[in-house]
């Protein structure tokens, strides 16, 4: 199972071999929305492929040009051309007959707090959201911050924006005042939506002081928000001095009694639509902005082509949040404008208890389901005897984004919660791509476990060596995007410099788009991401890649989650540190038996192995939980000042800051070290 010459020519080496395969299910390959030939005819006429992607559109006004690439890497796709964002995620369903379709099965954290809303329900919710804030102030083309938990007002606040053509800034609910206050400030936005606070792991948390304090932070920067629009969602105490007359609106206040009637206008194709700010390794967060007519059709074609949507018959669940590009582009733009019925729920996977989402399945009969590795893995520490208690045969597909998704996660996923029958689609984007690039399409493509497989119709990437020369089947390097696309980011907010420097100028001669992520062609040509390459390690002059070490370690039956870095060594450069969580049920045998010492050595031998001597890490923690972003992403940064003996760097943006007290406090007393 092993390549035990990595060359030093590579960028990265391949390390990893996986010889499972797993044929699109006969009935899906029969009525699958997008065949073969797809792939040659988007290869062959890609513009027109896209202007045929368009048509899912309702445009107002038609376009002249299909794509301006004259001055890049600034493009404008759909030139001339005219749409309303929220009219087509919207209205035009409503227009068509499906007004009494539900586009939203609202599930709140609280048991039995459910709420269903139909197209023409969201229709009269957008529109008075539209009024209300037009009374506010907001015009076209002002910045508008939403600061909320997952309920269908986030929704109706994005698109009430969008109706307007005010790009909306969504701010993730977990996020703090100060992050709150930078984007506020970077964007001016003039408006905040918010709500009282929401409901988390079974309490209500507070978000409106939040707001409070980041406005009173702005504003000694120098930038006033005009009005907070708050939507009472807990009906928790707001406090002392928690309400100013000048400044805050109650939702209910205003929305509630504004008009249900809303003439939507038609706004040009690169009419800004958002802004999502992500972080980057240094520095401020980037703002990433998205148009309108593009990122719609990106959105929308590939929620129906990767997910293979029937829209009459699919009930469609995203786990996301909305604060995520995830919740943007498949929430909320690609499945409303493809008029589907999809579930949103408010809270956290085990709450009340650790079955909570695989009754909400159940109940709602899910037939596609979208969520991140992290999710997969954590349920995979629990144990299979939670999911196999519910049906969960309505499945036909399931997705997952974020990270890379481990062979042996994903085969739990496809087994255990797809009942062995449906495929998995690991989905490789970025909020910068706006839409999913490559990916397996269902009915098309087998799947195999670990690969992203190839760039989806329309869409062209390669694997290159730092001069960009494609690096060829089994071999690694750097993801790079060759051919504009139309969801593609537009610029970094008010900074088109770091937008150019960040991503066009690695390969500016070729003028390719550099994604910062390692990839590798695997003998077949599948494509598997390898991570961040600021995560990649050099141990005797060959660059390993974090994802394949994890992996093999997470094919061990003891073991649910594992993070791997490189620490100095005097020998070697770098070593491979492993930071390892056990499955629950090997956990406390290993507890009862004392048998700690004995499972990293067997994880050693194990990766060994699977891999190679070259892989073998130098040393192995057992650790209970691993430092992650509030994404889900693991921030092997942290890891690294541990494994090298440093002191901790920044954790602020870590979901649960005390993660790295108790990892560290495991290390020093020495346990589980090797
Ligand atoms: C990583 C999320 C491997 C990758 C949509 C990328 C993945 C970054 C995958 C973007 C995947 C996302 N396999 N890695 N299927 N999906 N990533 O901006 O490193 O939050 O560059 O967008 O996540 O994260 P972002």
């Amino acid at each position: 199972m092993s390549d035990q010459s990595p060359t030093t020519e590579q960028t990265l080496s391949n390390l990893l071999k996986e010889d499972r395969r797993f044929e699109p299910p006969a009935e899906l390959a029969a009525n699958a929305n997008l065949t073969a030939e797809a792939y040659e005819r988007a290869a062959s006429d890609r513009e027109g492929f896209w202007a045929e992607q368009a048509q899912r559109l309702t445009w107002t006004e038609p376009w002249t040009q299909v794509l301006d690439w004259s001055d890049p890497p600034f493009a404008k796709w759909f030139v001339g051309g005219k749409l309303n964002a929220a009219y087509n995620c919207v209205d035009r369903h409503v227009e068509a007959g499906r007004g009494d379709k539900v586009a939203l099965h609202f599930v709140g954290e609280p048991v039995d707090d459910t709420r269903d809303i139909t197209y023409a329900e969201l229709q009269s919710l957008v529109s008075q959201a539209a009024n209300a804030l037009t009374d506010l102030g907001v015009d076209a083309g002002d910045r508008v911050a939403i600061y909320m938990p997952m309920i269908p007002e986030a929704v109706v606040a994005m698109l009430a924006c969008a109706r307007l053509g005010a790009p909306h800034t969504v701010v993730f609910g977990g996020f703090s005042a100060d992050a709150l206050a930078s984007r506020l400030e970077d964007c001016q936005a003039k408006v905040v939506v918010t709500a009282d606070g929401g409901y988390r792991r079974g309490s209500a948390s507070a978000l409106k002081p939040a707001v409070d304090e980041a406005r009173e932070k702005a504003a000694a920067q120098g930038h006033d928000v005009e009005k907070v629009l708050v939507v009472r969602r807990t009906g928790q105490d707001l406090g002392e001095g928690g309400w100013d007359d000048a400044v805050d609106v109650w939702w209910h206040d205003v929305v509630d009694s504004a008009s249900t009637e809303h003439t939507p206008e038609a706004f040009d194709a690169e009419h800004p639509l958002y802004v999502m700010y992500t972080s980057g390794t240094t520095g401020k967060p980037k703002g990433i902005l998205h148009t309108t007519g593009g990122y719609l059709t990106g959105s929308a074609y590939t929620h129906w082509a990767v997910f293979d949507l029937k829209p009459e018959t699919d009930v469609y669940w995203c786990t996301a949040d909305i604060g995520w590009v995830t919740g943007h582009s498949y929430i909320v733009y690609g499945p409303l404008a493809n008029g589907v019925t999809q579930v949103l729920y408010e809270g956290t996977p085990d709450s009340p208890e650790r079955g909570r989402w695989w009754d909400i399945i159940e109940k709602y009969g899910v037939t596609l389901f979208y969520t991140a590795p992290t999710a997969i893995r954590s349920f995979m520490k629990q144990g299979r005897e939670i999911p196999d208690q519910r049906d969960l045969s309505t499945l036909r597909i399931l997705g997952s984004v974020g990270e890379p998704i481990n062979p042996e996660a994903y085969v739990w996923y496809r087994e255990v919660i797809g009942g062995g029958k449906t495929p998995v689609v690991d989905t490789w984007w970025q909020t910068e791509t706006g839409s999913i690039m490559i990916s397996p399409l269902p009915g098309v493509t087998h799947g195999k476990p670990g690969s992203a497989m190839i760039p989806i119709p329309g869409v062209s990437a390669d694997v290159v060596t730092e001069e960009g020369v494609s690096v060829g089947n089994g071999a690694g390097g750097y993801l790079v995007l060759t051919e504009p696309w139309p969801s593609m980011l537009r610029t970094i907010w008010g900074d088109d410099e770091r937008f150019k420097e960040t991503y066009w100028s690695k390969y500016s001669e070729q003028g390719w788009y550099f994604a910062g992520d390692g990839a590798k062609l695997d003998d077949d040509g599948d494509l598997w991401v390898l991570g961040r390459v600021d995560d990649v390690m050099n141990v005797s002059g060959h660059r390993l890649s974090t994802t394949e070490i994890e992996s093999a370690l997470v094919s061990h039956p003891a073991v649910a989650e594992a993070a791997v870095v490189g620490a100095k060594d005097e020998d070697t450069g770098q070593a491979v540190c492993a930071f390892v969580i056990l499955r629950e049920s090997a956990a406390s045998q290993a507890d009862d038996d004392g048998e700690g010492d004995d499972i990293v050595k067997s994880l050693r031998l194990h990766v060994r192995k699977e891999i190679g001597p070259i892989a073998t890490p130098r040393q192995i923690m057992i650790v209970p939980e691993l430092p992650k972003t509030r994404s889900g992403k693991i921030m092997r940064r942290l890891l690294r000042d541990v494994a090298e003996h440093r002191e901790v760097g920044d954790v602020t943006t870590l979901a649960d800051s005390s993660v790295m007290e108790l990892i560290s406090a495991g290390v020093s007393s020495g346990k589980g070290e090797d």
